[in-house]
């Protein structure tokens, strides 16, 4: 049974096989955790990101890691939050769901997720708690993820997490 587990920090700092970005369908960075990762990995991430031609929302692709010490980066593209009405809720599940596909494929056995969309993009932050909590209880068995981190960024979202791991 794959642990999961909600801690506060820096995800650019962790220890673990790989770590999730919020990006955007460029890949070519931005603010955000998308800003803080491609800081910490070093200017040959967006050189790798150049070569993958962007990303769908919805979907994720896969760098190395270059200079932090977690061997992947796993680039998810999160919906913009637009009221409820654009199947913002199937495509932020989806990008767990990709996610946790990349880590079968790299063998990853620890991952560690940002709250994906929630900043920048607007998505309400205990709905898209519970997609991922939803989403990654539903898939993690099956991509042999050993331990799954929801790292937040600030109290709210630590709470949050904590409040729903302990309900289910
Ligand atoms: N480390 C960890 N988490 C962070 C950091 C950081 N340095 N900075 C922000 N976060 C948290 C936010 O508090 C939020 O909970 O990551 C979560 C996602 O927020 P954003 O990074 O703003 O990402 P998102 O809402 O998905 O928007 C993506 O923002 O940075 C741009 O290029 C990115 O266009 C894309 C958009």
């Amino acid at each position: 049974m794959a642990q999961l587990i909600a801690t506060s920090g820096d995800i650019t700092r962790l220890t673990v096989d790989a770590i999730v970005n919020a990006a955007n369908t460029s890949l070519l960075g931005g603010g955000g955790v998308d800003g803080a990762i491609h800081r910490a990995a070093g200017p040959e991430l967006l050189g790798a990101c150049e070569k993958l031609d962007g990303c769908s929302t919805g979907d994720a692709k896969a760098t190395s890691g270059f200079r932090i010490p977690a061997r992947w980066i796993f680039h998810a593209v999160g919906p913009v939050w637009r009221g409820g009405g654009h199947n913002e809720d199937e495509l932020l599940a989806s990008c767990y769901r990709r996610c946790l596909e990349l880590a079968r494929e790299h063998n990853a056995r620890s991952i560690a997720f940002p709250a994906i969309s929630t900043g920048v993009y607007g998505f309400p932050m205990k709905r898209a708690a519970e997609i991922a909590l939803k989403t990654v209880r539903e898939n993690v068995e099956a991509s042999g993820v050993e331990r799954v981190e929801f790292v937040c960024f600030n109290e709210e979202t630590l709470s949050i997490y904590e409040q729903l791991l302990a309900r289910d």
